[in-house]
Parts: C-alpha cells; sequence; structure tokens
C-alpha cells in the first residue's frame, strides 16, 4: 500500500493504472476507521482492480460549534486497517494541500434531498459534504466509489450531484454495519460515556419498532414518527433530534405510506450526535 498526500501525484497514480485497463474503487473517509469503513473497502476490493481510500476530515461540513476540532484520529491504526484490508492507495491529504487558499469561494449545492431531516439541525452540512465529494470525485477521476448506507440522505446527496453534474463516478451504497445489541458502527460512538453506550441502541430498536408498525399495517406517518419519537425520548439520557420516515427515493414525506420507505433518526447521547436508519415496505 502506498500513501499519497499529494493531488497531482495521485492523479497520475490513477490515471497511469486506467490506462492500463485497470478500475478504481473509491472509498472517501474521515479517517478513525472501523468495520463499516472496513466493510467498504472489503466491497471495492472485490469489485474493482486498485482500492483507494481517502481521508480528510473537511471543515466545510461542520458548521461553528461542531466537533470539528473533537473529530477523533489515529493515522496509525487506519493505515493498519487499509493495508488489512488490500487496498492500494491511501490518499491522506492536508487542509492546505486540499484548500490552499484557505478559503472557498465555490460551493455545491443539491437542491430538494438534501432538505430537512439531518438538514434540520445541521443547515449547512450537505453543501459541505457535496463540495467535497464533488472535489474528490475531481481528484480520483473515474471510478466506482463506496458509500454507507448508515449515511442515507449522504447518499441520496451525492447521488443527485453525480447525477445532475454527470461526474463520471458509479455509486454503490452498502449496508450500515452494527454491533451486536444493533447500534450502528460511528467514529463518533468513541464520544459516548459507558452510561450513553448502553443506552445508545435505542436508536435503531425505535427504528425497529417502527418498521414493525408499518409490517402491521399502520400507513399514517404521523403516528410511526410519534412511536419512534416516543421510544427514543424515554430514554433520559437521549436528546431526540428527530425521528422520520420518508420515501426512500425522494426522502420527502409521503401520507398514507406507500411504497419503499426509509425510517430515520437522529439523537444526541452526551457530547455525541448519533443517527441510524433503516428501510421498510408497504
Ligand atoms: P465518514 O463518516 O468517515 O464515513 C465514510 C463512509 O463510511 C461513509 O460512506 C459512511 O456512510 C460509511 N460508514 C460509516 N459508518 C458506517 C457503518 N456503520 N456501516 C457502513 N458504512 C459506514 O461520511 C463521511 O465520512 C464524509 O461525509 C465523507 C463522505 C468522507 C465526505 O467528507
Amino acid at each position: 500500500m502506498t500513501t499519497i498526500t499529494g493531488i497531482a501525484a495521485l492523479r497520475a497514480r490513477l490515471d497511469t493504472e486506467r490506462a492500463a485497463g485497470r478500475t478504481v474503487g473509491f472509498v472517501p473517509t474521515m479517517g478513525y476507521l472501523h468495520a463499516g469503513h472496513a466493510s467498504l473497502m472489503t466491497r471495492a476490493r472485490a469489485e474493482t482492480d486498485v482500492v483507494i481510500v481517502s481521508i480528510f476530515v473537511n471543515p466545510l461540513q461542520f458548521a461553528a460549534g461542531e466537533d470539528l476540532a473533537a473529530y477523533p484520529h489515529d493515522l496509525a491504526a487506519d493505515t493498519a486497517m487499509a493495508q488489512a484490508e488490500g487496498v492500494d492507495v491511501l490518499f491522506v491529504p492536508t487542509e492546505a494541500e486540499m484548500y490552499p487558499d484557505g478559503v472557498v469561494h465555490t460551493s455545491v449545492r443539491v437542491m430538494q434531498v438534501s432538505a430537512g431531516l439531518e438538514a434540520s439541525t445541521r443547515p449547512t452540512h450537505f453543501d459541505g459534504v457535496a463540495t467535497v465529494v464533488a472535489k474528490l470525485f475531481a481528484i480520483v477521476g473515474t471510478c466506482r466509489a463506496y458509500f454507507g448506507e448508515k449515511d442515507f440522505q449522504q447518499i441520496a446527496v451525492v447521488r443527485r450531484m453525480v447525477r445532475d453534474l454527470s461526474v463520471p463516478v458509479e455509486v454503490v451504497a452498502c449496508p450500515t454495519q452494527r454491533d451486536p445489541d444493533g447500534l450502528a458502527l460511528s467514529s463518533r460512538n468513541s464520544y459516548l460515556l459507558d452510561a450513553e453506550r448502553a443506552v445508545a441502541p435505542v436508536l435503531h430498536a425505535a427504528l425497529l419498532a417502527g418498521r414493525m408498525a408499518i409490517d402491521a399495517g399502520e400507513v399514517n406517518p404521523a403516528k410511526v414518527r410519534a412511536l419512534m419519537a416516543d421510544l427514543i425520548s424515554a430514554e433520559p439520557l437521549a436528546h431526540l433530534d428527530y425521528a422520520e420516515v420518508v420515501d426512500a427515493a425522494t426522502l420527502q414525506t409521503v401520507d398514507p405510506l406507500a411504497g419503499e420507505l426509509r425510517l430515520l433518526a437522529a439523537a444526541r447521547f452526551g457530547r455525541a450526535r448519533l443517527i441510524d436508519n433503516i428501510g421498510a415496505e408497504v
């Protein structure tokens, strides 16, 4: 595995690989890698010839007061995990390499799917995500890019950006990896105190309860929302941001519930703001 820090060097390497007929698989991350990230690498390794993982904690997607400065990092452990997953290239640009002027005047904004849900408490978050992912795609070039369903709205934003801007990238969505008690793996789980970790699976449990209600015939979205919100709010250490059920493709409210649906929830547990989602169908 080669670690590359420069944009020009990465482009040269990947252009050479593609010129030799090899396909590129790309896994963008912010590091502090866990088994969720590893599952994306495994999939990329199985489906493409040259696997590249990027690690860049993107300041554009953090608002003032969020956890940018505290975001966990461990490059040695990340390097070992990427190596063990058979990754070919680890791209670890500095902030100066990505944003040499220290200021960015270009922003990529995806309408509709960027609104609501995460944006209700993080209104500028997806502009930052879409901008950095567009930039990473411009650097990496033609590839298959692997994203986790854990960040379901993020995938919708990236897919729409790729489609609208004719970016030569195929977006692949991969299932959420969880601890045995249901908690979705996340770099931010490292913020949880023991008591918070013990109750954090309530997020997943509430989503499962919402799906059970739908499976039992409930088609009123307000009832499903209230059921999930009540379960999360009943936990004193959980502070609910939202519990929603939306159309899986448009992320818009659908009433009565019909077709492919997605149940999504976000809550704060101490310093950690956690999100999760699952699918359902009527
Ligand atoms: P990060 O949170 O590091 O996540 C990188 C990728 O890993 C994302 O596609 C995310 O959905 C996926 N992932 C995280 N937890 C997962 C889990 N438990 N199971 C499966 N996949 C999981 O998402 C970002 O970074 C950034 O927004 C980024 C796309 C890199 C842009 O800065």
